[in-house]
């Protein structure tokens, strides 16, 4: 495949990351992962990220038998058919679907027929494992969810990648359940880590900051590497079930943390994100006037090239796990 088949590959399905963002993921299941263990993704929507993953470890020679990628989505309640169908016609015009075939694959809000219709001619779908399986948004989910349940038993997973921790308390399900049955060294990538609203990423990252090395970033996309086993019962420890259980130090130091690292590797936007988060955490622990306080305090001007996030933050900083968002008051 030349370079630009290559992008033309990881362009044609529509999705909610950049191309800079699937390349990262490409590259990295082609050379720089190992090759061993299952590969989790958890939120694929139609599989743009899905691609770029398979993709990348079907071209990795040192992949062992059995190391597949196994991707969690709820495949419903996400966007509305017609959005959807919008979305599609890029395929159409592309002739990888008739217009008629979109329509049908687009009828409804579900969107798992439509999924594997997009994957399924291609030669990666033979590693692919399609799990419809929602992880819990709410606290009282978490103990008795069954969401990630095909992994017990595995203690060597290969790599993780979450684009569908939406909420505090999936992040603390998902990573109590797979860290401690992930592989030393394995990739550990968030693709909300420097996505203004998510800011229980950042804090889980800063949380386990002892366990994770920084590797590499493409915009929101951040990888680290597992450097130290961790167990369930450390990671309920360091992060809780609720960020008000964690107090507003926490998100204090986590901003402190995440803003100088962040400056030391000239990230401008990850320093960007640490206030950002730091913002949506308070904003959603009910302390929105110090949240407002730090963002009058951000200029604007030090973040030319990210002022859309600044504004996404001042329409509103972050929403709830139903998807309802937060807004300022007139007080604010
Ligand atoms: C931003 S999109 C992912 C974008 C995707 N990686 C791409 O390449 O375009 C987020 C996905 O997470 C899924 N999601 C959100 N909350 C979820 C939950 N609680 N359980 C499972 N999937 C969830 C959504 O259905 C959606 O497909």
């Amino acid at each position: 495949m030349t370079e630009q088949t290559r992008r033309e590959f990881l362009s044609q399905i529509p999705s909610e990351t950049s191309l800079a963002e699937r390349v990262l993921l490409y590259e990295l299941f082609k050379n720089a992962w190992d090759g061993e263990g299952k590969v989790v993704e958890i939120g694929p929507f139609l599989g743009g990220t899905t691609r770029a993953i398979a993709a990348g470890m079907m071209m990795n020679s040192r992949r062992a038998e059995g190391a597949d990628l196994h991707t969690f989505d709820r495949f419903s309640d996400y966007h509305t058919p017609e959005n959807l169908r919008k979305m599609m016609e890029s395929m159409v015009q592309l002739k990888i679907f008739t217009a008629s075939d979109a329509d049908r694959l687009c009828a409804t809000g579900s969107f798992l027929t439509l999924f594997r219709a997009i994957h399924e001619p291609q030669d990666y779908y033979k590693i692919l494992h399609v799990h419809d399986s929602p992880m819990p948004d709410y606290p009282q989910e978490v103990n008795s969810s069954t969401a990630l349940d095909c992994f017990n038993g595995e203690t060597a997973l290969g790599a993780v990648f979450i684009d569908g921790c939406k909420s505090w308390a999936s992040t603390h399900y998902a990573m109590k359940y797979l860290l401690p049955r992930t592989r030393l060294n394995a990739p550990i990538i968030f693709q909300d880590f420097a996505w203004y609203t998510c800011y229980w990423i950042s804090a889980f990252v800063y949380a386990l900051r002892d366990y994770f090395t920084y590797e590499k970033h493409a915009d929101s996309t951040y990888v680290f590497r597992l450097k130290q086993a961790v167990s369930e019962k450390e990671i309920t420890k360091l992060f809780t079930t609720t960020p008000e259980a964690m107090g507003a130090l926490f998100f204090q130091q986590a901003d402190d943390y995440l803003f100088t690292q962040s400056q030391a590797r000239n990230d401008n936007r990850g320093a960007l994100i640490a206030r950002l988060h730091h913002i949506a955490a308070l904003a959603s622990t009910q302390r929105l006037d110090a949240a407002a306080k730090i963002l009058k305090s951000i200029n604007p001007y030090d973040y030319k090239a990210h002022v859309d996030l600044i504004k996404g933050c001042l329409s509103s900083p972050t929403y709830r796990p139903c998807g309802k968002k937060i807004l300022w008051t007139d007080k604010n």
